[in-house]
């Protein structure tokens, strides 16, 4: 026990100075903050981002602590939820987003306030027909090594024939549905289950699995799949139905005209620098957390079925925020990117602040300690854990310079603990925030959930580790 007092001195010192702004908010369970909460709204419950958080969330912090709508930013926009929530109160909202799955979904949600309900049914109506008669179908789906043999036979030839179809059909609005429709129930029709780190395969399918066999039950026929969203979709769409599903939330009273939606298809590391200083007054967003979880993996399916190969999913996985233990260093790329845009006294001082923090430097060395003791079960968590603090110190400076004073950022993210020791995630990033001028008002501390018996924590796990939302004011 002496190691761990030893070794947890400098997070204790940084927990001791920050305590007075830790409180647990009662009114922000776990079900208010994910994206479960959702489920009642059109597009959320078409396509599941579990990675979201809910439009509750958003519309409460933007009314608490928004004095009036003005311009919002998600720089890890996800499927939109802080940019549709913003608008729907009035906000201009923008998003940065890397992975095409969220931007896909971005844009259909754009689609929707445009699309001809008449033609979308008429069109859905004579899909089947269609399907039937094709004979000959130029599109197909490029499997990369992950998602080789995901599909029955059957359904890749329909998926490939509904493909081919999609692309004859001249509206966009009607197109982009459709395919948006498939798109949802990929995981549905196919052999795998997302796993977090990787996709899970059923004993079903042709591959050579090790292992204990997954049996993900019943495998949906394409037809019966698609059919049963498309019937969703329309129900919601039906004119009746979606003015009332859309304004379930009133925007306070305001008869808000909406602004579009500005979306940024790209790495915030790289977006957020070219964003003129002082310009946003709300952020809102809750980054990957350092949990190993792979997007490009979990959402492989669906970037395949966009039309991404190999090279530019693998190109994805390493542009992405550092979360998995494949993450390679990005600090020379970051390096060269600021003196490009003039700015390589700014990298410096970033650099300064990560390398100023004692606690940062206490999880770096433990972890290197561990992973010579082979303590980790992976021994590239350490790069991971150190990446992923770095990238994001680019972004909270990032942030901090484009929020003008007076303005908040409220960052979604759960500590982590990897060999055993509590990383204190919202403290350390709370620090770099501090320097980079934001006030730390609040760290909100979910509520502990159920079931979390010693046993359930892990060989190590003695306590529950804090998920939090941080509520930074520009100075
Ligand atoms: C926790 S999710 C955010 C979900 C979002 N709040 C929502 O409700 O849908 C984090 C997002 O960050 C994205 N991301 C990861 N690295 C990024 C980067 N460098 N730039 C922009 N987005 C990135 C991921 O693709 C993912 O969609």
């Amino acid at each position: 026990m002496t190691e761990t007092l030893e070794i947890a001195s400098e997070r204790e010192i940084l927990y001791d100075r920050l305590a007075d702004r830790l409180e647990t908010a009662f009114n922000l369970n776990r079900k208010v903050v994910s994206f479960q909460a959702n489920k009642e709204e059109p597009i959320y419950r078409w396509f599941k981002y579990k990675e979201g958080f809910s439009s509750a969330l958003v519309k409460y912090f933007l009314t608490e602590y928004g004095s009036k709508p003005g311009k919002l930013l998600d720089p890890f926009a996800g499927a939109g939820t802080t940019l549709f929530a913003g608008q729907e109160l009035g906000w201009e909202a923008h998003g940065v987003e890397i992975l095409p799955v969220g931007v896909f979904v971005m844009q259909t949600r754009e689609a929707l306030n445009k699309v001809d309900f008449p033609l979308l049914q008429k069109t859905v109506k004579s899909l089947w027909n269609e399907l039937a008669q094709m004979e000959k179908y130029e599109q197909h789906i490029h499997h990369i090594s992950i998602t080789k043999d995901a599909f029955p036979d059957e359904t890749e030839v329909l998926l490939n024939k509904f493909l081919s179809h999609c692309l004859k059909i001249e509206d966009t609005g009607v197109q982009t549905l459709l395919r948006f429709a498939a798109f949802s129930v990929l995981e549905e029709i196919s052999y795998t289950r997302k796993d977090g780190q990787y996709l899970r395969w059923d004993y079903r399918s042709k591959r050579e699995l090790n292992g204990k066999p997954f049996d993900k039950g019943k495998i949906q026929p394409f037809e019966e799949a698609l059919k049963h969203k498309l019937n969703q979709i329309l129900a919601d769409l039906s004119p009746n139905k979606s003015a009332t599903l859309f304004d379930q939330y009133p925007s306070n009273g305001n008869d808000h005209q909406q602004i579009p939606i500005n979306i940024i298809k790209g790495s915030c590391l790289e977006e957020l620098p070219k964003i003129e200083a002082d310009s946003f007054d709300f952020i809102l967003t809750s980054p990957p957390y350092c949990n190993r979880y792979d997007y490009t993996r979990t959402y492989a399916l669906e970037l395949i079925y966009l039309g991404n190969d190999k090279e530019q999913i693998t190109g994805l996985r390493q542009s992405m925020l550092s979360c998995t233990v494949e993450n390679k260093e990005k600090i020379e790329y970051l390096k060269h990117f600021y003196a490009s845009i003039g700015k390589q006294e700014i990298f410096d001082e970033i650099i300064g602040v990560y390398e100023g923090s004692a606690a940062m430097t206490e999880v770096n060395s433990f972890l290197a300690e561990f992973n010579k003791l082979d303590k980790l079960n992976n021994k590239n968590v350490p790069r991971m854990v150190k990446n992923y603090f770095l990238e994001m110190c680019f972004v909270v400076y990032e942030m901090a310079r484009i929020t003008r004073s007076g303005g908040y950022c409220v960052m979604v993210n759960d500590n982590v603990r990897y060999g055993g020791e509590e990383i204190p995630v919202d403290l350390i990033l709370s620090e770099f925030a501090e320097n980079f001028g934001f006030n730390i008002n609040k760290i909100f501390v979910l509520p502990k959930g159920k079931g979390n018996s010693s046993q359930q924590m892990g060989n190590y796990g003695r306590t529950e580790i804090r998920k939090c939302v941080y509520l930074w004011q520009k100075k």
